[in-house]
């Protein structure tokens, strides 16, 4: 069988950004607990019409641009901040991008690891049908209580990648290791519009994981350590991704130093979680800044808290780099930056609802959240 993977990547983030030493100042904590301690300057916040449709279905349309739609025959929108509890995300961004109906639409969700069962799943349904193509999308909004530890790594963003046969970017490989076990680490009860957090749990969890998945690749036939030559593991906050890193170089006992994961984690430090994107936010900011990769093997570690993960592995295809550096890629100095009033009345106000009301036009990207027309959520071209 020819080679899968990904054939094409584009992220996307939100409108606002709030530097993180404004939320320091405003918690009298040290900014360097922010910026060295869990790794992150800035976050994206969303504009009042933007979430995760909006960002999933722009990150996507740029995509699109390049690719087309011949052969899509399967979109799957990863969230773990749906706007429905019945209704696909991806049913809206179908439309909004203008796909034909022969598509095979649906949402994913087991916390951040959505986005890598929305892979796999591609991966197997082009498997069956070669010439087929599927669309992935993996957009969240990470927001957590005011005040609480997680603000500070809250952000926003998604990355849609095109999936097929013979693919441009990278190789995805047969082998998985797989870890679920049931643990309440993180969750967010359907009558809350923030998670539920076990922060110190959540962490000790997600190491436990990646040692899980790790021994199973590896039981399963995946590549020795000495064969990965890049590593992007999930990231909550940059600084996670350091200590699983140390982790696995503990686990395995190999000489693998931070080196291997530094170009993956600088955009997350500007943009904070995403949850379902975040791996992907990673593994496309390694793809644009490394132009040595071709041939190169890279460790993709997922983590949903809950939880389920997976460690697997991709080799670059030549040619990557000047397909990544024709796409080009978002401007982060673009968006629009909040004081702390602003973010916090914009925090306080966001959350579900169904009562009708138009929504303030702000987001210059190129989709928008209109607002609750008859109960129904409204989406629209913003040009
Ligand atoms: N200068 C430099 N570093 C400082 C500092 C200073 N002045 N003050 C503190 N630090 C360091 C601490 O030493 C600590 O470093 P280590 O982790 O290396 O020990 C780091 O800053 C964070 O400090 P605390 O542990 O005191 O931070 P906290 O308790 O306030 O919050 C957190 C940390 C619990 C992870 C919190 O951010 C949180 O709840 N986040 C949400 C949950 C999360 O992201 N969990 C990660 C695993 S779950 C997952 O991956 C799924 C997902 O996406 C949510």
């Amino acid at each position: 069988m020819s080679a899968i993977g990904i054939h094409d990547i584009h992220a996307a983030t939100a409108h606002h950004v709030l530097d993180l030493d404004l939320l320091a100042a405003h918690r009298d904590v040290d900014p360097a607990k922010y910026r060295l301690g869990l790794g992150q300057d800035r976050m994206s916040v969303p504009a009042p019409d933007e979430d995760a449709v909006t960002m999933g279905a722009s990150a996507a349309a740029a995509l699109l641009r390049r690719t087309g739609t011949d052969g899509i025959r399967a979109l799957l929108f990863a969230t773990e901040s749906g706007v429905d509890q019945s209704k696909a995300a991806g049913v809206y961004a179908h439309r909004l991008l203008g796909l034909p109906p022969q598509v095979r639409t649906a949402e994913l969700k087991q916390a951040c690891y959505g986005g890598t069962a929305a892979l796999q799943t591609a991966i197997g349904l082009v498997a069956r049908n070669p010439d087929d193509r599927v669309l992935v999308i993996a957009s969240d909004v990470a927001r957590y209580a005011l005040d609480s530890p997680g603000e500070p790594t809250q952000g926003a963003g998604a990355v849609a990648m095109l999936v097929s046969a013979d693919p441009a970017l990278v190789e995805i490989e047969p082998v998985s290791g797989l870890s679920t076990a049931d643990v309440d680490d993180f969750w967010r009860p359907n009558d809350r519009d923030v998670p539920v957090v076990d922060g110190r749990l959540s962490v000790d969890a997600y190491l436990d994981a990646l040692t899980s998945a790790w021994d199973d690749f590896r039981a399963r036939g995946g590549a020795d350590v000495s064969r990965i030559d890049r590593f992007v593991h999930h990231q909550p906050y940059t600084k996670m991704a350091r200590k699983a890193h140390a982790r696995l170089a503990e686990h395995t006992g190999a000489g693998i130093g931070a080196d291997l994961i530094e170009d993956g984690l600088a955009d997350n430090r500007q943009i904070g979680n995403s949850y379902t994107a975040s791996l992907y936010l990673g593994l496309c900011s390694l793809l644009r800044r490394d132009d040595s990769l071709a041939g190169k093997r890279i460790g993709l570690f997922s983590y949903g808290s809950g939880s389920v993960s997976e460690f697997f592995t991709g080799v670059v295809r030549p040619g990557y780099a000047d397909a990544m550096r024709a796409a080009g890629g978002m401007d982060l100095d673009a968006r629009a930056p909040l004081d702390l009033d602003a973010y916090r009345a914009l925090h306080a106000s966001s959350g579900a609802r169904s009562d009708d009301a138009e929504t303030p036009r702000v987001t210059t990207a190129p989709f928008r959240f209109a607002g609750v027309r008859g109960r129904a959520r409204v989406y629209e071209a913003t040009a």
